[in-house]
């Protein structure tokens, strides 16, 4: 275990009936660190990733946190232990404000004579900080959600994580559906969020955003890992030959299918 480690992942597997959707992953998943995981439609990144947050039981392995062997049953368990996952579709409110979708769930309650109130202040001064520590490009926690453009709703998504007390932050193609302005701003959002320590796992299609973003990639195929490299080592050339199958050392597995 790395000093780092936070997350330890081995042999999992996953059967859907007949099917393999995943067959002996290891992984381990450092604080601090951005790490992405490619590979082709149907290798197996979206059922690893839903294993983590607790939407899936493993069919075989086993995870361990910060070296404790944890059972992530549940997405409630996921979150008691720091995993919060941000899925394409965001689960934001439209109609409620930016700081009122961070505290969805959480809402900070005070109580006079025995009735809650919300410490509405309280929550958009906390919102506001989060915002600027991410350099979220929301100037006003009070704006409805519904009229915020991708990028700044991924920053909400993010901001929502974080109150949660998050310590891996998962997110499945957070820019797939966005312009190329927008792209940057939400790839120097997960940049920061490594930067304040936390573990961060990217799912992406898009190579030059994981050349710009990830410290590690790691490559699945037909439900396997095939490759793990270091940004520093490698290449986008190489990177892709593993997602296709076509790199050389894949050849002597392709054949069994
Ligand atoms: N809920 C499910 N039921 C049955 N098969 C599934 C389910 N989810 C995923 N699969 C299968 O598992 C494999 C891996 O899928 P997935 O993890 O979604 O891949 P990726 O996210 O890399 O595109 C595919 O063959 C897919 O059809
Ligand atoms: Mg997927």
């Amino acid at each position: 275990m790395t000093d780092n480690a936070f997350l330890e992942a081995r042999g999992i597997g996953k059967q859907f009936g007949g099917v393999t959707a995943l067959a002996d992953v290891d992984m381990d998943i450092r604080r601090g660190e951005v790490l992405a995981l490619l590979g082709d439609n149907g290798a197996g990144k979206s059922t690893f990733v839903k294993v983590l947050a607790g939407a899936h039981r493993p069919s075989a392995g086993t995870i361990a946190i910060e070296g404790r062997p944890v059972s992530l049953a549940s997405p409630q368990d996921a979150a008691a232990a720091g995993i919060a996952t941000i899925y394409q579709e965001l689960a934001l409110s439209e109609n409620l404000s930016v700081a009122e979708n961070v505290y969805l769930g959480r809402e900070d309650v005070r109580r006079i004579l025995g009735i809650p109130f919300l410490k509405r202040a309280e929550m958009r001064r906390r919102v506001g900080v989060l915002l600027d520590e991410l350099d979220a490009h929301i100037p006003n926690p009070d704006m409805p959600v519904g009229g915020l453009s991708g990028g700044q709703r991924q920053a909400v998504a993010i901001c929502r994580a974080l109150n949660l007390d998050a310590r891996l932050v998962i997110m499945d193609e957070p820019t797939a559906a966005l312009a190329v302005a927008e792209t940057r701003k939400v790839l120097a959002l997960v940049r920061r969020l490594a930067e304040r320590g936390c573990a961060v796992v990217l799912i992406s299609h898009n190579i030059a955003d994981v050349f710009e973003v990830a410290d590690r990639m790691v490559v699945f195929r037909r439900g396997r890992k095939i490759a793990e490299r270091r940004r520093a080592d490698t290449d986008p050339e190489e990177i892709v030959s593993f997602i296709t199958g076509a790199h050389p050392s894949l050849r002597s597995l392709e054949h069994l299918g």
